[in-house]
């Protein structure tokens, strides 16, 4: 395709299929390319500073979270790490309905590519900041099963990961000694980590956690750097931008143009999924189900709660910001009908990687999403926002053919997509 314009042939096809086939290069009206100019990876802001993490655009930080992200020391049996299910060549997803750590984990991995950009992490918003949502995993039973002290440990007693942390982050203690610093105590449900946490003194506790939200930090440093890389949907609205009619042709066949008229049109589907990163950041309620033999997942209307409580928000003792920078945190709102079953509008961009879909993998196929927002099936908890959209099976084959165009490379240093030499 690249080389067709180059070869009189080709100029000559291409003239033949722009004027046999004018449907190829879409009259778009100024008011549909502000919209497609609005998806464009192009419109995306650089990445604002989040002001709860001071290291946050620190080099450093990122290349320590890098190796924490790929270790799997830090977990309860030496086998998990972050990149066991958000793995580099699935567009940091782990191609599993639900995510298998030490334990079965109820929910899909999502992926983490731009996702420092959203105000809110996991699926019901619980997190309100990139580095305290990295904290969770590592604690939960199901997923890395460790505790905070053992963690700590491991950054003292490794002699890459104790220089890295104390040029970053100033001097670590001496954790040592067993008994003041048992080796497997944090204040999660574990009974025995628990006694050992509520065993140790305040100074101590608060020496390890602070350790810990370090830690976080640094990750997020890393995620930070995790960002999309043009699609061939992007090089499209360029070439609509630029009224470079041959590029376009290049770019989308017209089943393709089909689908993203459905998509801004009929479908509806940019009421939630809009912007740069095909999300608004928001929660929806889709009116989907949870897997069979599951309890109806509530979704944000818990994770909301979750989040103004969290040990780690914007508004804690181990957060760098200052009140003002809280907002939306101080300001969410913690009760509504609206909240009830639903969950974080995820992107859409590099859907062949990210399958199965939704919240529980609930979905196997991009067919099958589409189908479902066909029907909008009534909620069985809460109000679902979709009508029926009374699409043809064509017009869903279009709309398919749209979507895998958002595939894109991953824009990151190459290196950072592998685990550390
Ligand atoms: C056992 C698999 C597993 C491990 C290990 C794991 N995650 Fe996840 N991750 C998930 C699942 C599942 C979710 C969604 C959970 C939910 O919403 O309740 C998630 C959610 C996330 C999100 C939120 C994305 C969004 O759009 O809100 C980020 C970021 C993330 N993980 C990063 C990490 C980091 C960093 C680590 C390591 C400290 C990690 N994960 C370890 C499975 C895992
Ligand atoms: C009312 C808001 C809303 C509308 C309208 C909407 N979506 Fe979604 N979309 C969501 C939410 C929320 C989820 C996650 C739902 C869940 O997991 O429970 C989602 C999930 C998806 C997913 C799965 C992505 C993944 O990685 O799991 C795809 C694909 C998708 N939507 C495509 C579409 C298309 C195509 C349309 C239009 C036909 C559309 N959406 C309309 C909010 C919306």
């Amino acid at each position: 395709m690249q080389w067709k314009a180059f070869t009189i042939a080709g100029v000559i096809a291409a003239f033949f299929a722009a004027t046999a086939q004018p449907a190829q290069v879409q009259d778009w009206s100024g008011a549909e390319r502000d919209i497609l100019k609005s998806f464009w990876i192009g419109s995306l802001p650089p990445l604002a500073k989040d002001p709860s993490n001071h290291v946050g655009d620190n080099a450093n930080a990122a290349k320590l979270g890098h190796k924490l992200f790929f270790d799997k020391r830090l977990s309860g049996n030496g086998e998990v790490a972050c990149a066991t299910c958000h793995q580099p060549d699935k567009a940091f997803t782990d191609g599993l309905p639900l995510a298998q750590g030490m334990g079965a984990v109820p929910r899909h991995s999502p992926t983490i590519i731009g996702t420092a950009y959203s105000p809110w992490f996991f699926w019901d918003g619980r997190k309100d900041s990139q580095w305290s949502q990295a904290l969770g995993p590592m604690e939960s039973p199901v997923e890395h099963g460790g505790t905070r002290t053992h963690f700590a440990k491991i950054l003292v007693s490794d002699p890459a990961y104790h220089k890295a942390y104390e040029d970053i982050f100033g001097v670590l203690p001496d954790l040592l000694d067993n008994r003041r610093f048992p080796s497997a105590a944090a204040p999660i449900d574990d009974a025995t980590a628990r006694a050992a946490w509520t065993g140790m003194t305040a100074a101590d506790r608060q020496t390890i956690t602070r350790i810990y939200s370090n830690m976080g930090k640094a990750i997020s440093a890393y995620e930070r750097l995790i960002l999309p890389g043009p699609s061939r949907f992007d090089r499209y609205v360029e070439a609509v931008l630029n009224d470079d009619a041959n590029a376009q042709e290049q770019f989308f066949n017209k089943d393709e143009i089909d689908g993203l008229r459905l998509f801004i049109g009929k479908g509806n589907c940019t009421q939630c999924h809009n912007g740069p990163l095909l999300t608004n950041n928001d929660f929806h309620n889709t009116g989907l189900s949870s897997i069979a033999d599951t309890p109806e997942d509530v979704g944000r209307a818990a994770g909301v709660k979750s989040a103004k409580t969290d040990e780690f928000s914007c508004l804690s003792q181990f957060s760098d910001a200052d009140d003002g920078d809280c907002g939306e945190l101080k300001f969410a709102k913690v009760t509504g009908a609206e909240l009830v079953g639903s969950f974080k509008t995820p992107t859409l961009r590099n859907l062949t990687q990210t399958a199965p879909y939704m919240h529980a993998g609930q979905l196997s196929t991009l067919v099958a999403v589409i189908e479902f927002y066909n029907r909008a099936p009534t909620a069985k908890l809460g109000h679902s926002e979709l009508l029926p959209l009374d699409l043809t099976a064509r017009e869903v084959g279009q709309m398919e053919k749209f979507l895998l165009t958002l595939d894109g490379p991953i824009s990151a240093p190459r290196d950072y997509l592998a685990p550390p030499r």
